[in-house]
């Protein structure tokens, strides 16, 4: 009889086998290869580019900040002049080519000014068309041409990290932005801070009191495995569960 029930147990996990979710190449999570950030079958060569190139380099980076490869956006980055948050937090502004968050890495492309295939060094070479030529338009453009950011939620900007006031990028967040609305520590979850030295020097990680949010804290441009969902997102979408992207930092 014990020998039967292991059977059937047995038969039981290989019956789960199918139902387990096997993620295929470009699947949330499972990695750049196949996705939007794969610009390997976009752009062929010669010479060869490998799914980092349009990213970063070894060698010849435009910024040591990420060895960075791909031409930074010289905008000015801001939101409404004078725009400060319910919190009572200023909204940051932030250059393109000097900020060192990763908000400014993915804004030269996101931001539609420089061209996807505008990258400093390739295997010796520069990439040809049609990359070096295409800019991001349309629903995957995230500030305007000249770097209005207006309409996208905060970057670049102090989280009150610890349930405290935080400065980060040289803004301190307003008095009524801390208390019970956040979650004090949203890392546990997969999301992604960072913090500044307080000289324009930026870190993955939290540090009481100078802790802060990037694009990045929502978004995984690798595909990594803290990626939930869609759009590289370190959370879900369309559920109304904990994992809730939202939800992840603020307690609502
Ligand atoms: C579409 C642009 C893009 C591509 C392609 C890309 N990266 Fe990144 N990478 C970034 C950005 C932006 C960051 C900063 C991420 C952050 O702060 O979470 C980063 C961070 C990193 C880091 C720093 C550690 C970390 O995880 O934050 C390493 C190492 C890295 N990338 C390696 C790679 C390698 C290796 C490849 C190719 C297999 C690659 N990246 C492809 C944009 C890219
Ligand atoms: C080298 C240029 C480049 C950089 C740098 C870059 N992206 Fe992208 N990204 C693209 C392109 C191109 C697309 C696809 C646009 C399209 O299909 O119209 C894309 C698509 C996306 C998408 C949509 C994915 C999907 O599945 O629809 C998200 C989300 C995204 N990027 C976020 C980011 C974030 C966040 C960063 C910085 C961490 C970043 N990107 C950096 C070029 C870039
Ligand atoms: C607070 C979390 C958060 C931050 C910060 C954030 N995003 Fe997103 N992003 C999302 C969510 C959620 C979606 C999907 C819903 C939507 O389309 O608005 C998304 C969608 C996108 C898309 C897919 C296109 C689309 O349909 O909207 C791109 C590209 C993108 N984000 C880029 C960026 C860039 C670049 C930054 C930094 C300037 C950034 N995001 C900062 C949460 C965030
Ligand atoms: C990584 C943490 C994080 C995530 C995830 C996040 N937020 Fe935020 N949110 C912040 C921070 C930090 C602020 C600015 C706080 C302040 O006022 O100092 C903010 C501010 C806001 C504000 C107030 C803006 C204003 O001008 O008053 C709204 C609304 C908001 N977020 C909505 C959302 C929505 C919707 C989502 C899901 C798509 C989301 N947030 C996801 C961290 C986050």
């Amino acid at each position: 009889m014990k020998k039967l029930t292991a059977i059937i147990s047995g038969l039981g996990a290989l019956a789960l086998i199918p139902a387990m979710t096997w993620a295929a190449p470009g699947d949330p999570g499972a990695g750049l290869a196949a996705t939007k950030h794969d610009f390997t079958t976009l752009a062929p060569g010669p010479p060869p580019v490998g799914l980092c190139t349009f990213c970063h380099t070894p060698h010849n980076a435009n910024i040591q900040s990420l060895l960075w490869n791909h031409t930074l956006s010289a905008n000015n980055f801001t939101w409404a002049a004078g725009s400060v948050t319910i919190g009572g937090t200023s909204y940051s502004s932030f250059n393109g080519a000097t900020y060192k968050g990763p908000s400014a890495k993915c804004l030269s492309c996101h931001d539609g000014s420089v061209a996807i295939g505008d990258v400093g060094w390739w295997n010796g070479g520069v990439p040809g068309a049609p990359l070096s030529n295409i800019k991001i338009t349309g629903a995957n453009q995230k500030a305007t041409v000249t770097g209005d950011m207006t309409g996208n939620h905060p970057v670049a900007m102090p989280f009150p990290f610890g349930g405290v006031v935080n400065t980060y990028n040289t803004v301190t967040n307003g008095a009524a932005s801390v208390g019970s609305g956040w979650q004090a520590d949203p890392t546990a979850t997969g999301i992604r801070l960072y913090v500044d030295d307080g000289s324009g020097n930026i870190s993955a990680g939290t540090n009481a009191g100078t802790t802060g949010i990037e694009c990045t804290s929502c978004h995984d441009p690798h595909n990594g495995s803290d990626v939930d969902d869609v759009f590289f997102l370190r959370g879900n979408l369309g559920t109304n569960t904990a994992n809730y992207i939202c939800v992840k930092c603020h307690l609502k």
